[in-house]
This record gives structure tokens, sequence and C-alpha cells, in this order.
């Protein structure tokens, strides 16, 4: 145990059910893309990062060939609600014209950061967008979002872990967790 896996109240998602449930995912996407000639993954910085790297492997080992961009976004800056506001801080280097493109985030919560997104990337022209999460909280489904690929709905609270941070830290737990209440007061 680590000083900051301590911190964790309790594990929402194990690494276990991670990794099933990521295999899975890939087999849907890859039945359901079976004639693409490939597929473009867009991941959303930074909390995609781990589900996008471990996504993108189980994914070409079932799947049509895959090729990765990323975006760098964010809505929630230090806190832990959203900010209501969405900001570019790194855009697709590529023309995605005319590409099956696959949104890959670690989360939808309130669904305003994909909502934004999807705006963006149609306006940029992609043949077909879908959305794969490892995550969704209950909020997500009061707003009309196409997720197309959920890996778990989950309770609402903050959780962190596998790419989710609190104030950009956390992301490097292997697992999805709840944080001890005690930890908001010390930043
Ligand atoms: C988090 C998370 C999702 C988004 C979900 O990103 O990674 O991208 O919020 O929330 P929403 O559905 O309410 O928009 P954040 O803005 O914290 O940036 P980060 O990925 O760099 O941590
Ligand atoms: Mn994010
Ligand atoms: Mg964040």
């Amino acid at each position: 145990t680590t000083w900051h896996s301590s911190d964790i109240d309790h594990v929402i998602v194990s690494e276990e059910q991670i990794r099933e449930k990521t295999a899975d995912l890939a087999k849907q996407v890859a039945a359901d893309h079976a004639d693409a000639e490939s597929i473009l993954l867009v991941g959303v910085l930074k909390g995609a990062v781990m589900f996008m790297a471990d996504f993108a492997r189980a994914l070409g080992r079932v799947g049509p060939p895959v090729e990765m961009e990323f975006m760098a976004v964010t809505s929630y800056g230090q806190g832990t609600t959203s900010s209501g506001v969405v900001r570019i801080l790194k855009d697709l280097d590529r023309d995605i014209a005319g590409r099956h493109v696959i949104v890959v985030e670690d989360i939808v919560d309130s669904g305003l950061t994909l909502s934004w997104l999807l705006k963006y990337l149609e306006s940029r022209s992609a043949a077909q967008v879908d959305v794969v999460a490892l995550l969704r909280k209950p909020d997500a489904l009061r707003v009309s979002i196409p997720v197309r690929y959920v890996g778990f709905d989950i309770p609402n609270e903050f959780v962190v872990g596998y790419g989710l941070d609190y104030a950009e830290r956390y992301r490097d737990l292997p697992f999805v967790g709840v944080l001890k209440p005690s930890v908001y007061g010390r930043g």
C-alpha cells in the first residue's frame, strides 16, 4: 500500500474488473465495426489515458487496424464539480473527415464534456462518431448523449484512479475508488 492508495475509502472497480470489461468492450466494438477499414480512436486527455492505452491494445487484438489521436479538454479545473466551461488544451493533429471515430473517455458525469466534443467532431466532418466510456454516472442519463459503449454505471460519488484525478493526483492508481472525505480538506 502506497501513501496515496491509503487515501482511498473503498474500491468501486477493481483492476481485474477493468481488464475484463475492456476486453468485452473491444469485442463489441470489433463486432460492430467488422467491415471498417480502420478505426480512429480519439482519446480525451488526460483522464482517458490509461483506458485509451488498454482499450487500443484490446481492440487491436480483435478488430480492424487502430489509429490513435488525442484531444485535451478540461471542464473541471481543480475542483470536484464541472465548471460548465469546456476548453481545448490540445486539438486534433489530423483531418478526421470521413473517418470512423470512436471517442474514448474515462467517465461521463454531467455529459458536458462529451456533448461539446461530439458537436466539435461532427463539425470536423467525421463519417461516424461513437463513444466508449469506461464509467458513467447517473447524471449522464439525464442528458441525451449517445454513449454507445459503457463499461460500468457507478454511483454519484467523486471517484479517482485509472486516469481520474483529484487535483491532478491519483491518476496512476490501477483501480477506480472513492477518496476518504478527509482528503478534500487538505488541498
Ligand atoms: C473529467 C473526465 C471527463 C469529464 C467528465 O475530465 O476525465 O473528461 O471530466 O465530466 P462531465 O461529463 O461532467 O463533463 P477533466 O475535465 O477533469 O479533465 P482531465 O481529464 O484532464 O482530468
Ligand atoms: Mn477528462
Ligand atoms: Mg480531471
